[in-house]
């Protein structure tokens, strides 16, 4: 019943599939300046084997979006561990590695010894020309102990480079945790720091065109300038807002058989997302 209704209103919009599903797909991927510049500095760094680098943004700004198109477009010469189950004890991290990079192992084997063996790995696979990269995504809630693993896998290294690069991508809170006075040596790791913010208002709106276009459909028949303009602006930029928003203006603008989507239809959603459309208040509480 439900499938029904959601083919009854991509054929009534014209759509090849839902334009604002909430999973990171890279083929929808946007480029802002904001998520170019993080791509293109995640790439520099990884193929020029600098280290360490740290990603952060706030909730839904797309960093792990950002994170799902790097590593489609890394080549077959590399080797990624994506790592999102932050709540590891230092052991686990070092296990999960060696289990994705597919290195034999005994779970009693000590941590040192596991070291060991992957950095016998990364020397493998660097006469190999490959380059193995450990992705930690919500790295904001890694333990201090963790944290502390981390910083000395990026002692990993020959005396030209580093063998292991390590990407770490959370919230704002990740870059208060390097701050911290226990966390400088781990900081002094860091090859470089770059902060995703949310789109601008013009940016918004073309994010809303791009992922109907990419969907098959087409914008001016969907939404009007001004509905499109109002969700750019009530959600501040923030692309996970901008898709809860659309999604829900899609689902009651079928309802209505409206097509293209109006202004007041988005206003009505809003209100009922809780939002006062009145106050030009923004549903973003940063
Ligand atoms: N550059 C982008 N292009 C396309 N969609 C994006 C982009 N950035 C974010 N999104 C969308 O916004 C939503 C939130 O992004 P996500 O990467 O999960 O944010 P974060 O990890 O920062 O909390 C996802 O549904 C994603 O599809
Ligand atoms: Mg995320």
């Amino acid at each position: 019943m439900k499938r029904n209704w959601k083919e009854m209103f991509e054929k009534f919009y014209d759509l090849e599939r839902n334009p604002f599903n909430l999973t990171p797909d890279p083929s929808l991927f946007f480029f802002s300046e904001g998520h170019e510049e993080a791509l293109s500095r995640l790439m520099y760094s990884v193929k020029q084997r600098k280290g360490m680098v740290v990603l952060t943004g706030e909730v839904g700004a797309g960093k792990t979006t950002v994170v799902r198109k790097f590593i489609d477009s890394l080549g077959s010469s590399f080797d990624v561990v994506l790592i999102f189950n932050t709540f590891l004890s230092p052991k686990q991290l070092m296990e999960t590695i060696l289990m994705d990079l597919d290195i034999p192992h005994k779970q009693s084997y000590s941590k040192a010894r596991m070291i060991r063996l992957l950095y016998d790995y990364l020397i493998e696979q660097r006469r190999l020309a490959k380059t193995v990269v450990l992705i930690i995504d919500e790295a904001q809630n890694l333990s201090p102990g963790v944290l502390e693993e981390v910083r000395m896998l990026t002692n990993l290294e020959t005396e030209t480079e580093k063998l292991l690069q390590i990407v770490l991508v959370g919230q704002p809170e990740l870059k208060d945790l390097l701050l911290r006075r226990d966390m400088r040596q781990l900081k002094q790791r860091v090859f470089l720091h770059y902060h995703l913010s949310f789109l601008s208002h013009n940016e918004a709106c073309s994010y809303i065109q791009h992922r109907l276009r990419r969907s098959g459909g087409n914008p001016d028949n969907i939404f009007t300038v001004e509905a499109i303009e109002l969700i750019a602006r009530a959600s501040n930029g923030v692309p996970r807002l901008m898709n809860l928003i659309a999604d829900n203006s899609l689902i009651t603008g079928f309802a209505r058989q409206e097509r293209p989507i109006s202004v007041s239809t988005v206003e009505e959603v809003l209100t009922e997302m809780g939002y006062d459309v009145k106050l030009g208040e923004s549903l973003w509480e940063g």
